[in-house]
This record gives C-alpha cells, sequence and structure tokens, in this order.
C-alpha cells in the first residue's frame, strides 16, 4: 500500500481531472460524494450506490458519535464493513453540524460543548476528540475540525472564527495518527473576504495536509458571490493535492466549481430532493408529483440508466409519490445520484479532451431548456 495522494492527468483551463489513490480504492476526479450521514444514503443499498458509479461517500463525525457511538463502530469493524461500503469513506468533524443542526451549544477556544438533537444529552468536540472519532470510523479521510460562521457576518467576526479554525486545524493535524492509504484534509475558511482566505489557505499549507477543502460557501451568499471567492482561493491552493468544495450544490454549481479547479463535491441535494419528488436532469428539475406526469409513459430521462428510468414510468413514479409509498423516494434517489454521476462522468471526459468549454455550454443550453 502506498501514500494517500492525489495525481492529476489532465488540465482544460483551471480545471483539472485526476486520480485519487487511498487505502480504499482510487476515484476518478472530479467526484461526487454521495452523503451517507448516518451510515447510509439514505432510501438507497450501497449496491445501488456502487451502481452508480459513485467512488467515495461521506459520513458524519456528529451523528454516528451519537448514535450507534464512535466505539460502537469500532467494535462492528469500522464505518466500511458496518454499511458495506469498502470503498474510501470522508467523513465531517462535526463542528458544522453541531451550528447547522441548532443543538444547544457553548464554543470557547478549546472546543465546543453541545446537547445532543436526539435525547439531549451533553457531548464535547474538540480537535483532539473528532481526530479521534473519525480514527474510530476507520475514515479514509479525515476532515480537520473548524467553524463555520453564518454569513451575512462582519469581517472582525469572520477574521476571529478564521483564526481559531486555524488553530483547531493544527490541533486536529497533531492528532491525525498517519497510515499508509489515509488521509487528513484541512478546511480553508474566512467567508468572502479576500484577505481571510488568503491567510488561511496560507496557514492551512504551513501546516501540510494530503488535500485542503474549501468550507464557509453555500451558506447564503448566492452563486456569485461564491464562484468570486473560488477564483482567488483555489489558485492559491498547493497544486498537487486534492481541492474539496464542502456542501455544494446544484449540477451548474459543480460545474462552475470544476472551472475554477475544484475536485470533489458532497451535497445532500440529490438524495433530499430524490425524497420529496423533485428529479434533476439534462433539462432542468422537475417534480414529480406534478398532476401533468400522471398519464406519462415515458421514462425520466431517455439518457439514464439507473432503475427507475430503465424500468418505470413518470406516470409510475407519479402514482408512488401521491400514495406515499416508499419506492418512490428510492427510485427517485437513485436517479438523482445516477445524474450527479453522469454529470462527473462527462465533465471528467471533456477535460481529458481538453473540451470543457464546449461541453459546459452544451450542459448549460440544456438545463435551461423545455421539458422533452
Ligand atoms: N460542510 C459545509 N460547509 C462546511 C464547513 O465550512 N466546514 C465543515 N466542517 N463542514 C462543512
Ligand atoms: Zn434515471
Amino acid at each position: 500500500m502506498s501514500a494517500f495522494h492525489w495525481r492529476c492527468s489532465a488540465t482544460c483551463g483551471h480545471a483539472r481531472a485526476g486520480m485519487l489513490k487511498t487505502a480504499h480504492g482510487d476515484v476518478p476526479t472530479p467526484t461526487f460524494m454521495p452523503v451517507g450521514t448516518a451510515g447510509t444514503v439514505k432510501a438507497m443499498t450501497m449496491d445501488s450506490v456502487r451502481s452508480t458509479g459513485a467512488g467515495i461517500v461521506l459520513g458524519n463525525t456528529y451523528h454516528l458519535m451519537l448514535r450507534p457511538g464512535a466505539d460502537r463502530v469500532a467494535a462492528l469493524g469500522g464505518l466500511h464493513k458496518m454499511m458495506d461500503w469498502p470503498g474510501p469513506i470522508l467523513t465531517d468533524s462535526g463542528g458544522f453540524q453541531v451550528m447547522s443542526l441548532g443543538a444547544l451549544r457553548k464554543l470557547d477556544q478549546d472546543g465546543v460543548t453541545f446537547q445532543s438533537h436526539i435525547d439531549g444529552s451533553k457531548h464535547r468536540l474538540t480537535p483532539e476528540i473528532s481526530t479521534q472519532i473519525q480514527h474510530k470510523l476507520d475514515a479514509t479521510i479525515t476532515m480537520a475540525f473548524d467553524e463555520c460562521p453564518a454569513l451575512p457576518a462582519t469581517p472582525e467576526n469572520l477574521r476571529k472564527s478564521m483564526e481559531l479554525s486555524m488553530r483547531w486545524a493544527a490541533r486536529s493535524r497533531e492528532a491525525f495518527v498517519q497510515r499508509d492509504g489515509y488521509g487528513q484534509f484541512g478546511i480553508v475558511q474566512g467567508g468572502t473576504e479576500r484577505d481571510l482566505r488568503e491567510y488561511s489557505v496560507r496557514a492551512l499549507a504551513d501546516i501540510g495536509f494530503e488535500g485542503y477543502a474549501i468550507g464557509g460557501l453555500a451558506v447564503g451568499e448566492g452563486q456569485a458571490l461564491m464562484f468570486e471567492t473560488l477564483d482567488y482561493t483555489a489558485p492559491l491552493l498547493p497544486p498537487d493535492r486534492a481541492r474539496y468544495l464542502m456542501g455544494v450544490g446544484t449540477p451548474d454549481d459543480l460545474l462552475g466549481a470544476v472551472e475554477r479547479g475544484v475536485d470533489m463535491f458532497d451535497c445532500v441535494m440529490p438524495t433530499r430532493a430524490g425524497r420529496t419528488a423533485r428529479a434533476y436532469t439534462e433539462r432542468g428539475t422537475l417534480n414529480l408529483r406534478n398532476a401533468r406526469h400522471a398519464n406519462d409513459t415515458r421514462p425520466l430521462s431517455p439518457d439514464c440508466d439507473c432503475l427507475a428510468c430503465a424500468r418505470h414510468s413518470r406516470a409510475y413514479l407519479h402514482h408512488l409519490f401521491r400514495a406515499d409509498e416508499i419506492l418512490g423516494p428510492m427510485l427517485l434517489t437513485w436517479h438523482n445520484l445516477a445524474y450527479y454521476q453522469r454529470l462527473m462522468r462527462t465533465i471528467r471526459a471533456a477535460i481529458i479532451a481538453d473540451d470543457l468549454p464546449e461541453t459546459a455550454r452544451a450542459l448549460r443550453a440544456g438545463w435551461a431548456s423545455e421539458d422533452w
């Protein structure tokens, strides 16, 4: 087994195609990681996740430490064995979820104390505890423990928060145990302030990580500001390491971020949308609860090889959602994940063919066009 690394295979403008090499297998990038928060990609078996072409999935320290508990996951053979996913797993470090789930919490310089959203029990996360929990889960990629401030925030508060995250990043690195094929990513913070992002990148690169995430975006600033932030942040990151944009996004967000040099993504959008009857297609999104689908015998998308498209009509999917049948969310989650993976394969092939601008134009024209 060799060291964890990312290797660039081709570039097109700022966009990069590459390969992530890990202890649990290789992943072509750009890649989208389905979210498996609580040790399951909701409504999917892991065979069905695999069949969409996913190469790496995400888990959450916050949820798994509360239930079933990190020691129990370890006793069950680790997250890979527990959830039957032998491939790479990236775990988020917990701080973001403590904040975004609105749990009662108290932040100090050392870490954060919070109450479980499940039973109100009291817990603590620090850079050291988060890193140790991620090791117990057997995460292939461990994330540094950070604080993600809500936007808008004053530059002064953004600076204090970012500096805290950088001290926590150094402590996370100290607590990280190097193992062949495993890696740890630092997380750039600093909101939409250029000088703060520059400081944060320098601080993390000085510490040295196997990869770098861009955090603190897609928190209400809008796509234009997010892209502007990526425009000046991505080129500062070490060129030979993978770059991961956390919690993003729509197909159009992914395309724009790849064009700006991002390699990895995660988002609940395709899975959550699937459970609420929203389908992503080459021609934008559609809502399967809408009455116009009631007698439509066509598949969701003529170009999709997912189970929903291969075997079922829009009319049947419409019926399943109207009748509140579990199979509706299952089939639509499958389709949406298949769409996201197909999109990433299309983008990767276009980078390798040095043809991304043309492919991007065609993708955007499709999203803007009428349903079939
Ligand atoms: N998920 C989405 N954004 C963030 C972030 O800024 N930090 C962490 N840890 N997770 C995230
Ligand atoms: Zn499909």
